[in-house]
């Protein structure tokens, strides 16, 4: 790996935050010796079992926090504050309750001084990109959970970040509502040369979208293996699993995770409230 190529690298990155309990006080150790190299223009997957550090990791991309011990590197310099470069869209949408979907599409677009015309034909070019068109006026409390998840999409993509991080973005959603936002992060992503960190539990999800996966062991995490997905683009989601290199591809990921999810995370898992 050599050491420039990455738009995001860590190298040999730890953290540890500190564990309250009772009287006592000790650091936890959250990731461990985390080496990776993110090429411009990929799709990654982060996979892992919960709290293996995955948040943690793009928290520190993000410039949220910093390495308890080694350093992040964003396009060739280390991450010191907040890196203001990147998107990020995180676990919870973040809308802003007062302001219309469009208002808050608009909102990054604000910040950077963006003039008041060029701001709405953006906004509404995004709109109309990922079918929201005609409830521009709505409040987020009025849209339903994929529009929301929608609205956060574009309120990043509208500024035009050439680096993107999102967790579990597609979480909450129900199966049909998250493969057709896959859909749309594809057709939105493909072409356009940006780079994509995407975090999920979901291991369809995981091949269905990215040129390479991370696993990551359980906590403390560091990275298992790296995989490059098999898969030909463009990509069909909804027929994923007819791709005949699907079936082998997925065991395996499933089976190396598997050993990193402890036993009585699989009965839940099992019991369908993992
Ligand atoms: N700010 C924090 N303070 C203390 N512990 C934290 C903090 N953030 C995360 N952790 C702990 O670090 C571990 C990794 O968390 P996280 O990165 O959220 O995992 P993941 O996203 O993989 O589920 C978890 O045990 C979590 O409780
Ligand atoms: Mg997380």
């Amino acid at each position: 790996m050599a050491a420039t190529s990455g738009v995001i690298e860590a190298r040999n990155v730890f953290k540890a935050f500190v564990a309250r309990s009772h009287r006592q006080q000790r650091a936890f150790l959250a990731l461990h010796a985390v080496t990776l190299s993110v090429a411009p223009g990929r799709f990654v997957s982060f996979v892992g079992p919960s709290g293996c550090g995955k948040s943690t990791l793009l928290n520190m991309v993000a410039g949220l926090i910093r390495p308890t011990q080694g350093e992040i590197w964003y396009k060739s310099r280390p991450v010191g504050g907040i890196n203001t470069d990147v998107g990020y869209i995180t676990q919870d949408d973040n809308l802003l309750p007062w302001r219309t979907l469009v208002e808050n599409v608009e909102v990054a677009l604000e910040f950077r001084g963006v003039a008041q015309a060029e701001r709405h034909s953006r906004a509404e070019r995004y709109i109309a990109r990922v079918g929201l068109a005609g409830f521009e006026h709505h409040y987020p409390h009025e849209l339903s959970g994929g529009m929301r998840k929608r609205t956060a999409l574009i309120r990043t993509l509208i500024y035009e970040p050439d680096v993107i991080l999102m967790d579990e973005p597609f979480g909450p959603l129900d199966a049909q509502t998250r493969v057709i936002l896959q859909d749309e992060l594809l057709k939105l992503w493909e072409g356009s040369g940006k780079t994509i960190v995407f975090v999920t539990h979901d291991l369809v999800e995981a091949i269905a979208l990215s040129d390479e996966i991370v696993l990551f062991s359980r906590a403390p995490g560091t990275i298992k293996r790296v995989y490059e997905v098999p898969l030909a683009r463009p990509r069909d989601v909804f027929r994923v699993h007819a791709d005949p290199r699907f079936p082998a591809f997925y065991d395996q990921l499933w089976r190396d995770l598997k050993e990193e999810i402890s036993q009585m995370d699989l009965e839940g898992a099992v019991h369908g409230h993992g």
